[in-house]
């Protein structure tokens, strides 16, 4: 087989030619091997051939995968948008992958034609929530009063209008608004010509924000909700593809094999929730890292899972027990 300058394909696989590497800079003795040693997890991804980390859980959109959740998601939002909908909510479980989902939409949004703000802290009383929509919109957030803070709103929309732009606010972790400020949200929409609301606001929230919603009190808000969108963990047919997809953005030319068993294992743990494949991923390589395989197996994928799941172990190379304390 032919020799390239990383060795032949077979011991790629192994990771034969990175483990002399990485012994060459003294990476590799059992010390360095435990995965809590500093450092254990960036000689992981130098083992593996990553750029980056794959499996970290911020939201980067440069991470996104397009599972038809995340397609149809984003579908939503955009007509919801481009129509005029006024209110959107999107509404999913932890780790679904809404932030990311907004995120992507504000990288693709024109922001020539499609003015935004994203509001992501909204533990705010409703005067400090417009103050910050304003602020975000680049707009003056100085005004004393809250006439003075809608008005200054009014005429921005007023005069996108006439240019025929759009204004989005988004609201994430939208169901820490309490029922006043969700009231004070609902008075942004007011204006609206016969047709169209000039303000689009698109709500996202874990599945608490779908009870608020249902709440008799602000019935008059869920009333104006005209796209609702339910973002479900992936497909157990999509999570290899997740993967995959992660792996490659990472860098990695010839990523690790994950078998059957160990997407198995992954996707049980998971239930399809991204940030809990993550979660899994990053344990499992980090494990097999220290097995030195590209192979990831069905016992590492579950050991590194037991290890999550803070299950106790006999003595593995130094390491003790394992908890959840150490992510
Ligand atoms: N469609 C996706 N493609 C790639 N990564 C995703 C996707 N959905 C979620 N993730 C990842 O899962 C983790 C949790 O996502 P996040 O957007 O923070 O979830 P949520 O806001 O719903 O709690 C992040 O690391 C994120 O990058
Ligand atoms: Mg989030």
């Amino acid at each position: 087989m032919p020799r390239t300058r990383s060795g032949t394909q077979a011991e790629r696989r192994k990771g034969v030619g990175q483990k002399q590497r990485l012994q060459q800079k003294g990476g590799f003795g059992i010390a360095s091997r435990n995965p809590f040693t500093p450092g254990a997890s960036a000689v992981y991804q130098e083992f593996f051939g990553f750029k980056e980390k794959p499996f970290n859980v911020t939201p980067d959109p440069r991470f996104i995968y397009f599972s038809d959740q995340h397609i149809e998601a984003l579908n939503h939002v955009l007509y919801g948008i481009r129509e005029r909908k006024g209110f959107i909510a999107i509404i999913g479980e932890v780790g679904a992958g809404k932030t990311t989902l907004c995120r992507t939409l504000l990288s693709r949004l024109d922001n020539q034609t499609t003015k935004t703000a994203y509001i992501f802290n909204p533990d705010l009383s409703g005067q400090q929530l417009i103050r910050t929509i304003l602020e975000d919109l680049g707009l003056d957030a100085t005004g004393r009063t809250k006439k003075d803070l809608l008005d200054t709103l009014n005429a921005f929309l007023m005069e996108q209008l006439a240019q025929n732009h759009n204004v989005v606010v988004i609201i994430d972790e939208a169901q820490g608004l309490g029922k006043r400020e969700l009231e004070e949200v609902r008075l942004l929409s007011n204006l609206e010509t016969e047709t169209d609301k000039l303000l689009q606001i698109v709500l996202v929230g874990q599945p608490e924000l779908a009870a608020i919603l249902d709440d008799p009190e602000i019935r008059q808000l869920k009333q104006r909700i005209a796209v609702r969108y339910h973002l479900d963990p992936l497909h157990k047919s999509e999570v290899r593809k997740y993967i995959d997809h992660r792996m490659s953005v990472a860098g990695c030319m010839e990523p690790p094999h994950f078998t059957e068993g160990a997407l198995e294992v992954i996707s049980k743990f998971s239930k399809g929730v991204p940030r809990m494949i993550n979660l899994a991923c990053d344990r499992t390589l980090l494990n097999a890292f220290v097995w030195e395989t590209r192979e990831i197996s069905e016992a590492i994928a579950q050991r590194a899972v037991d290890e999550i799941e803070g299950k106790k172990f006999p003595s593995l190379l130094g390491m003790e027990k394992l908890t959840l304390e150490h992510y």
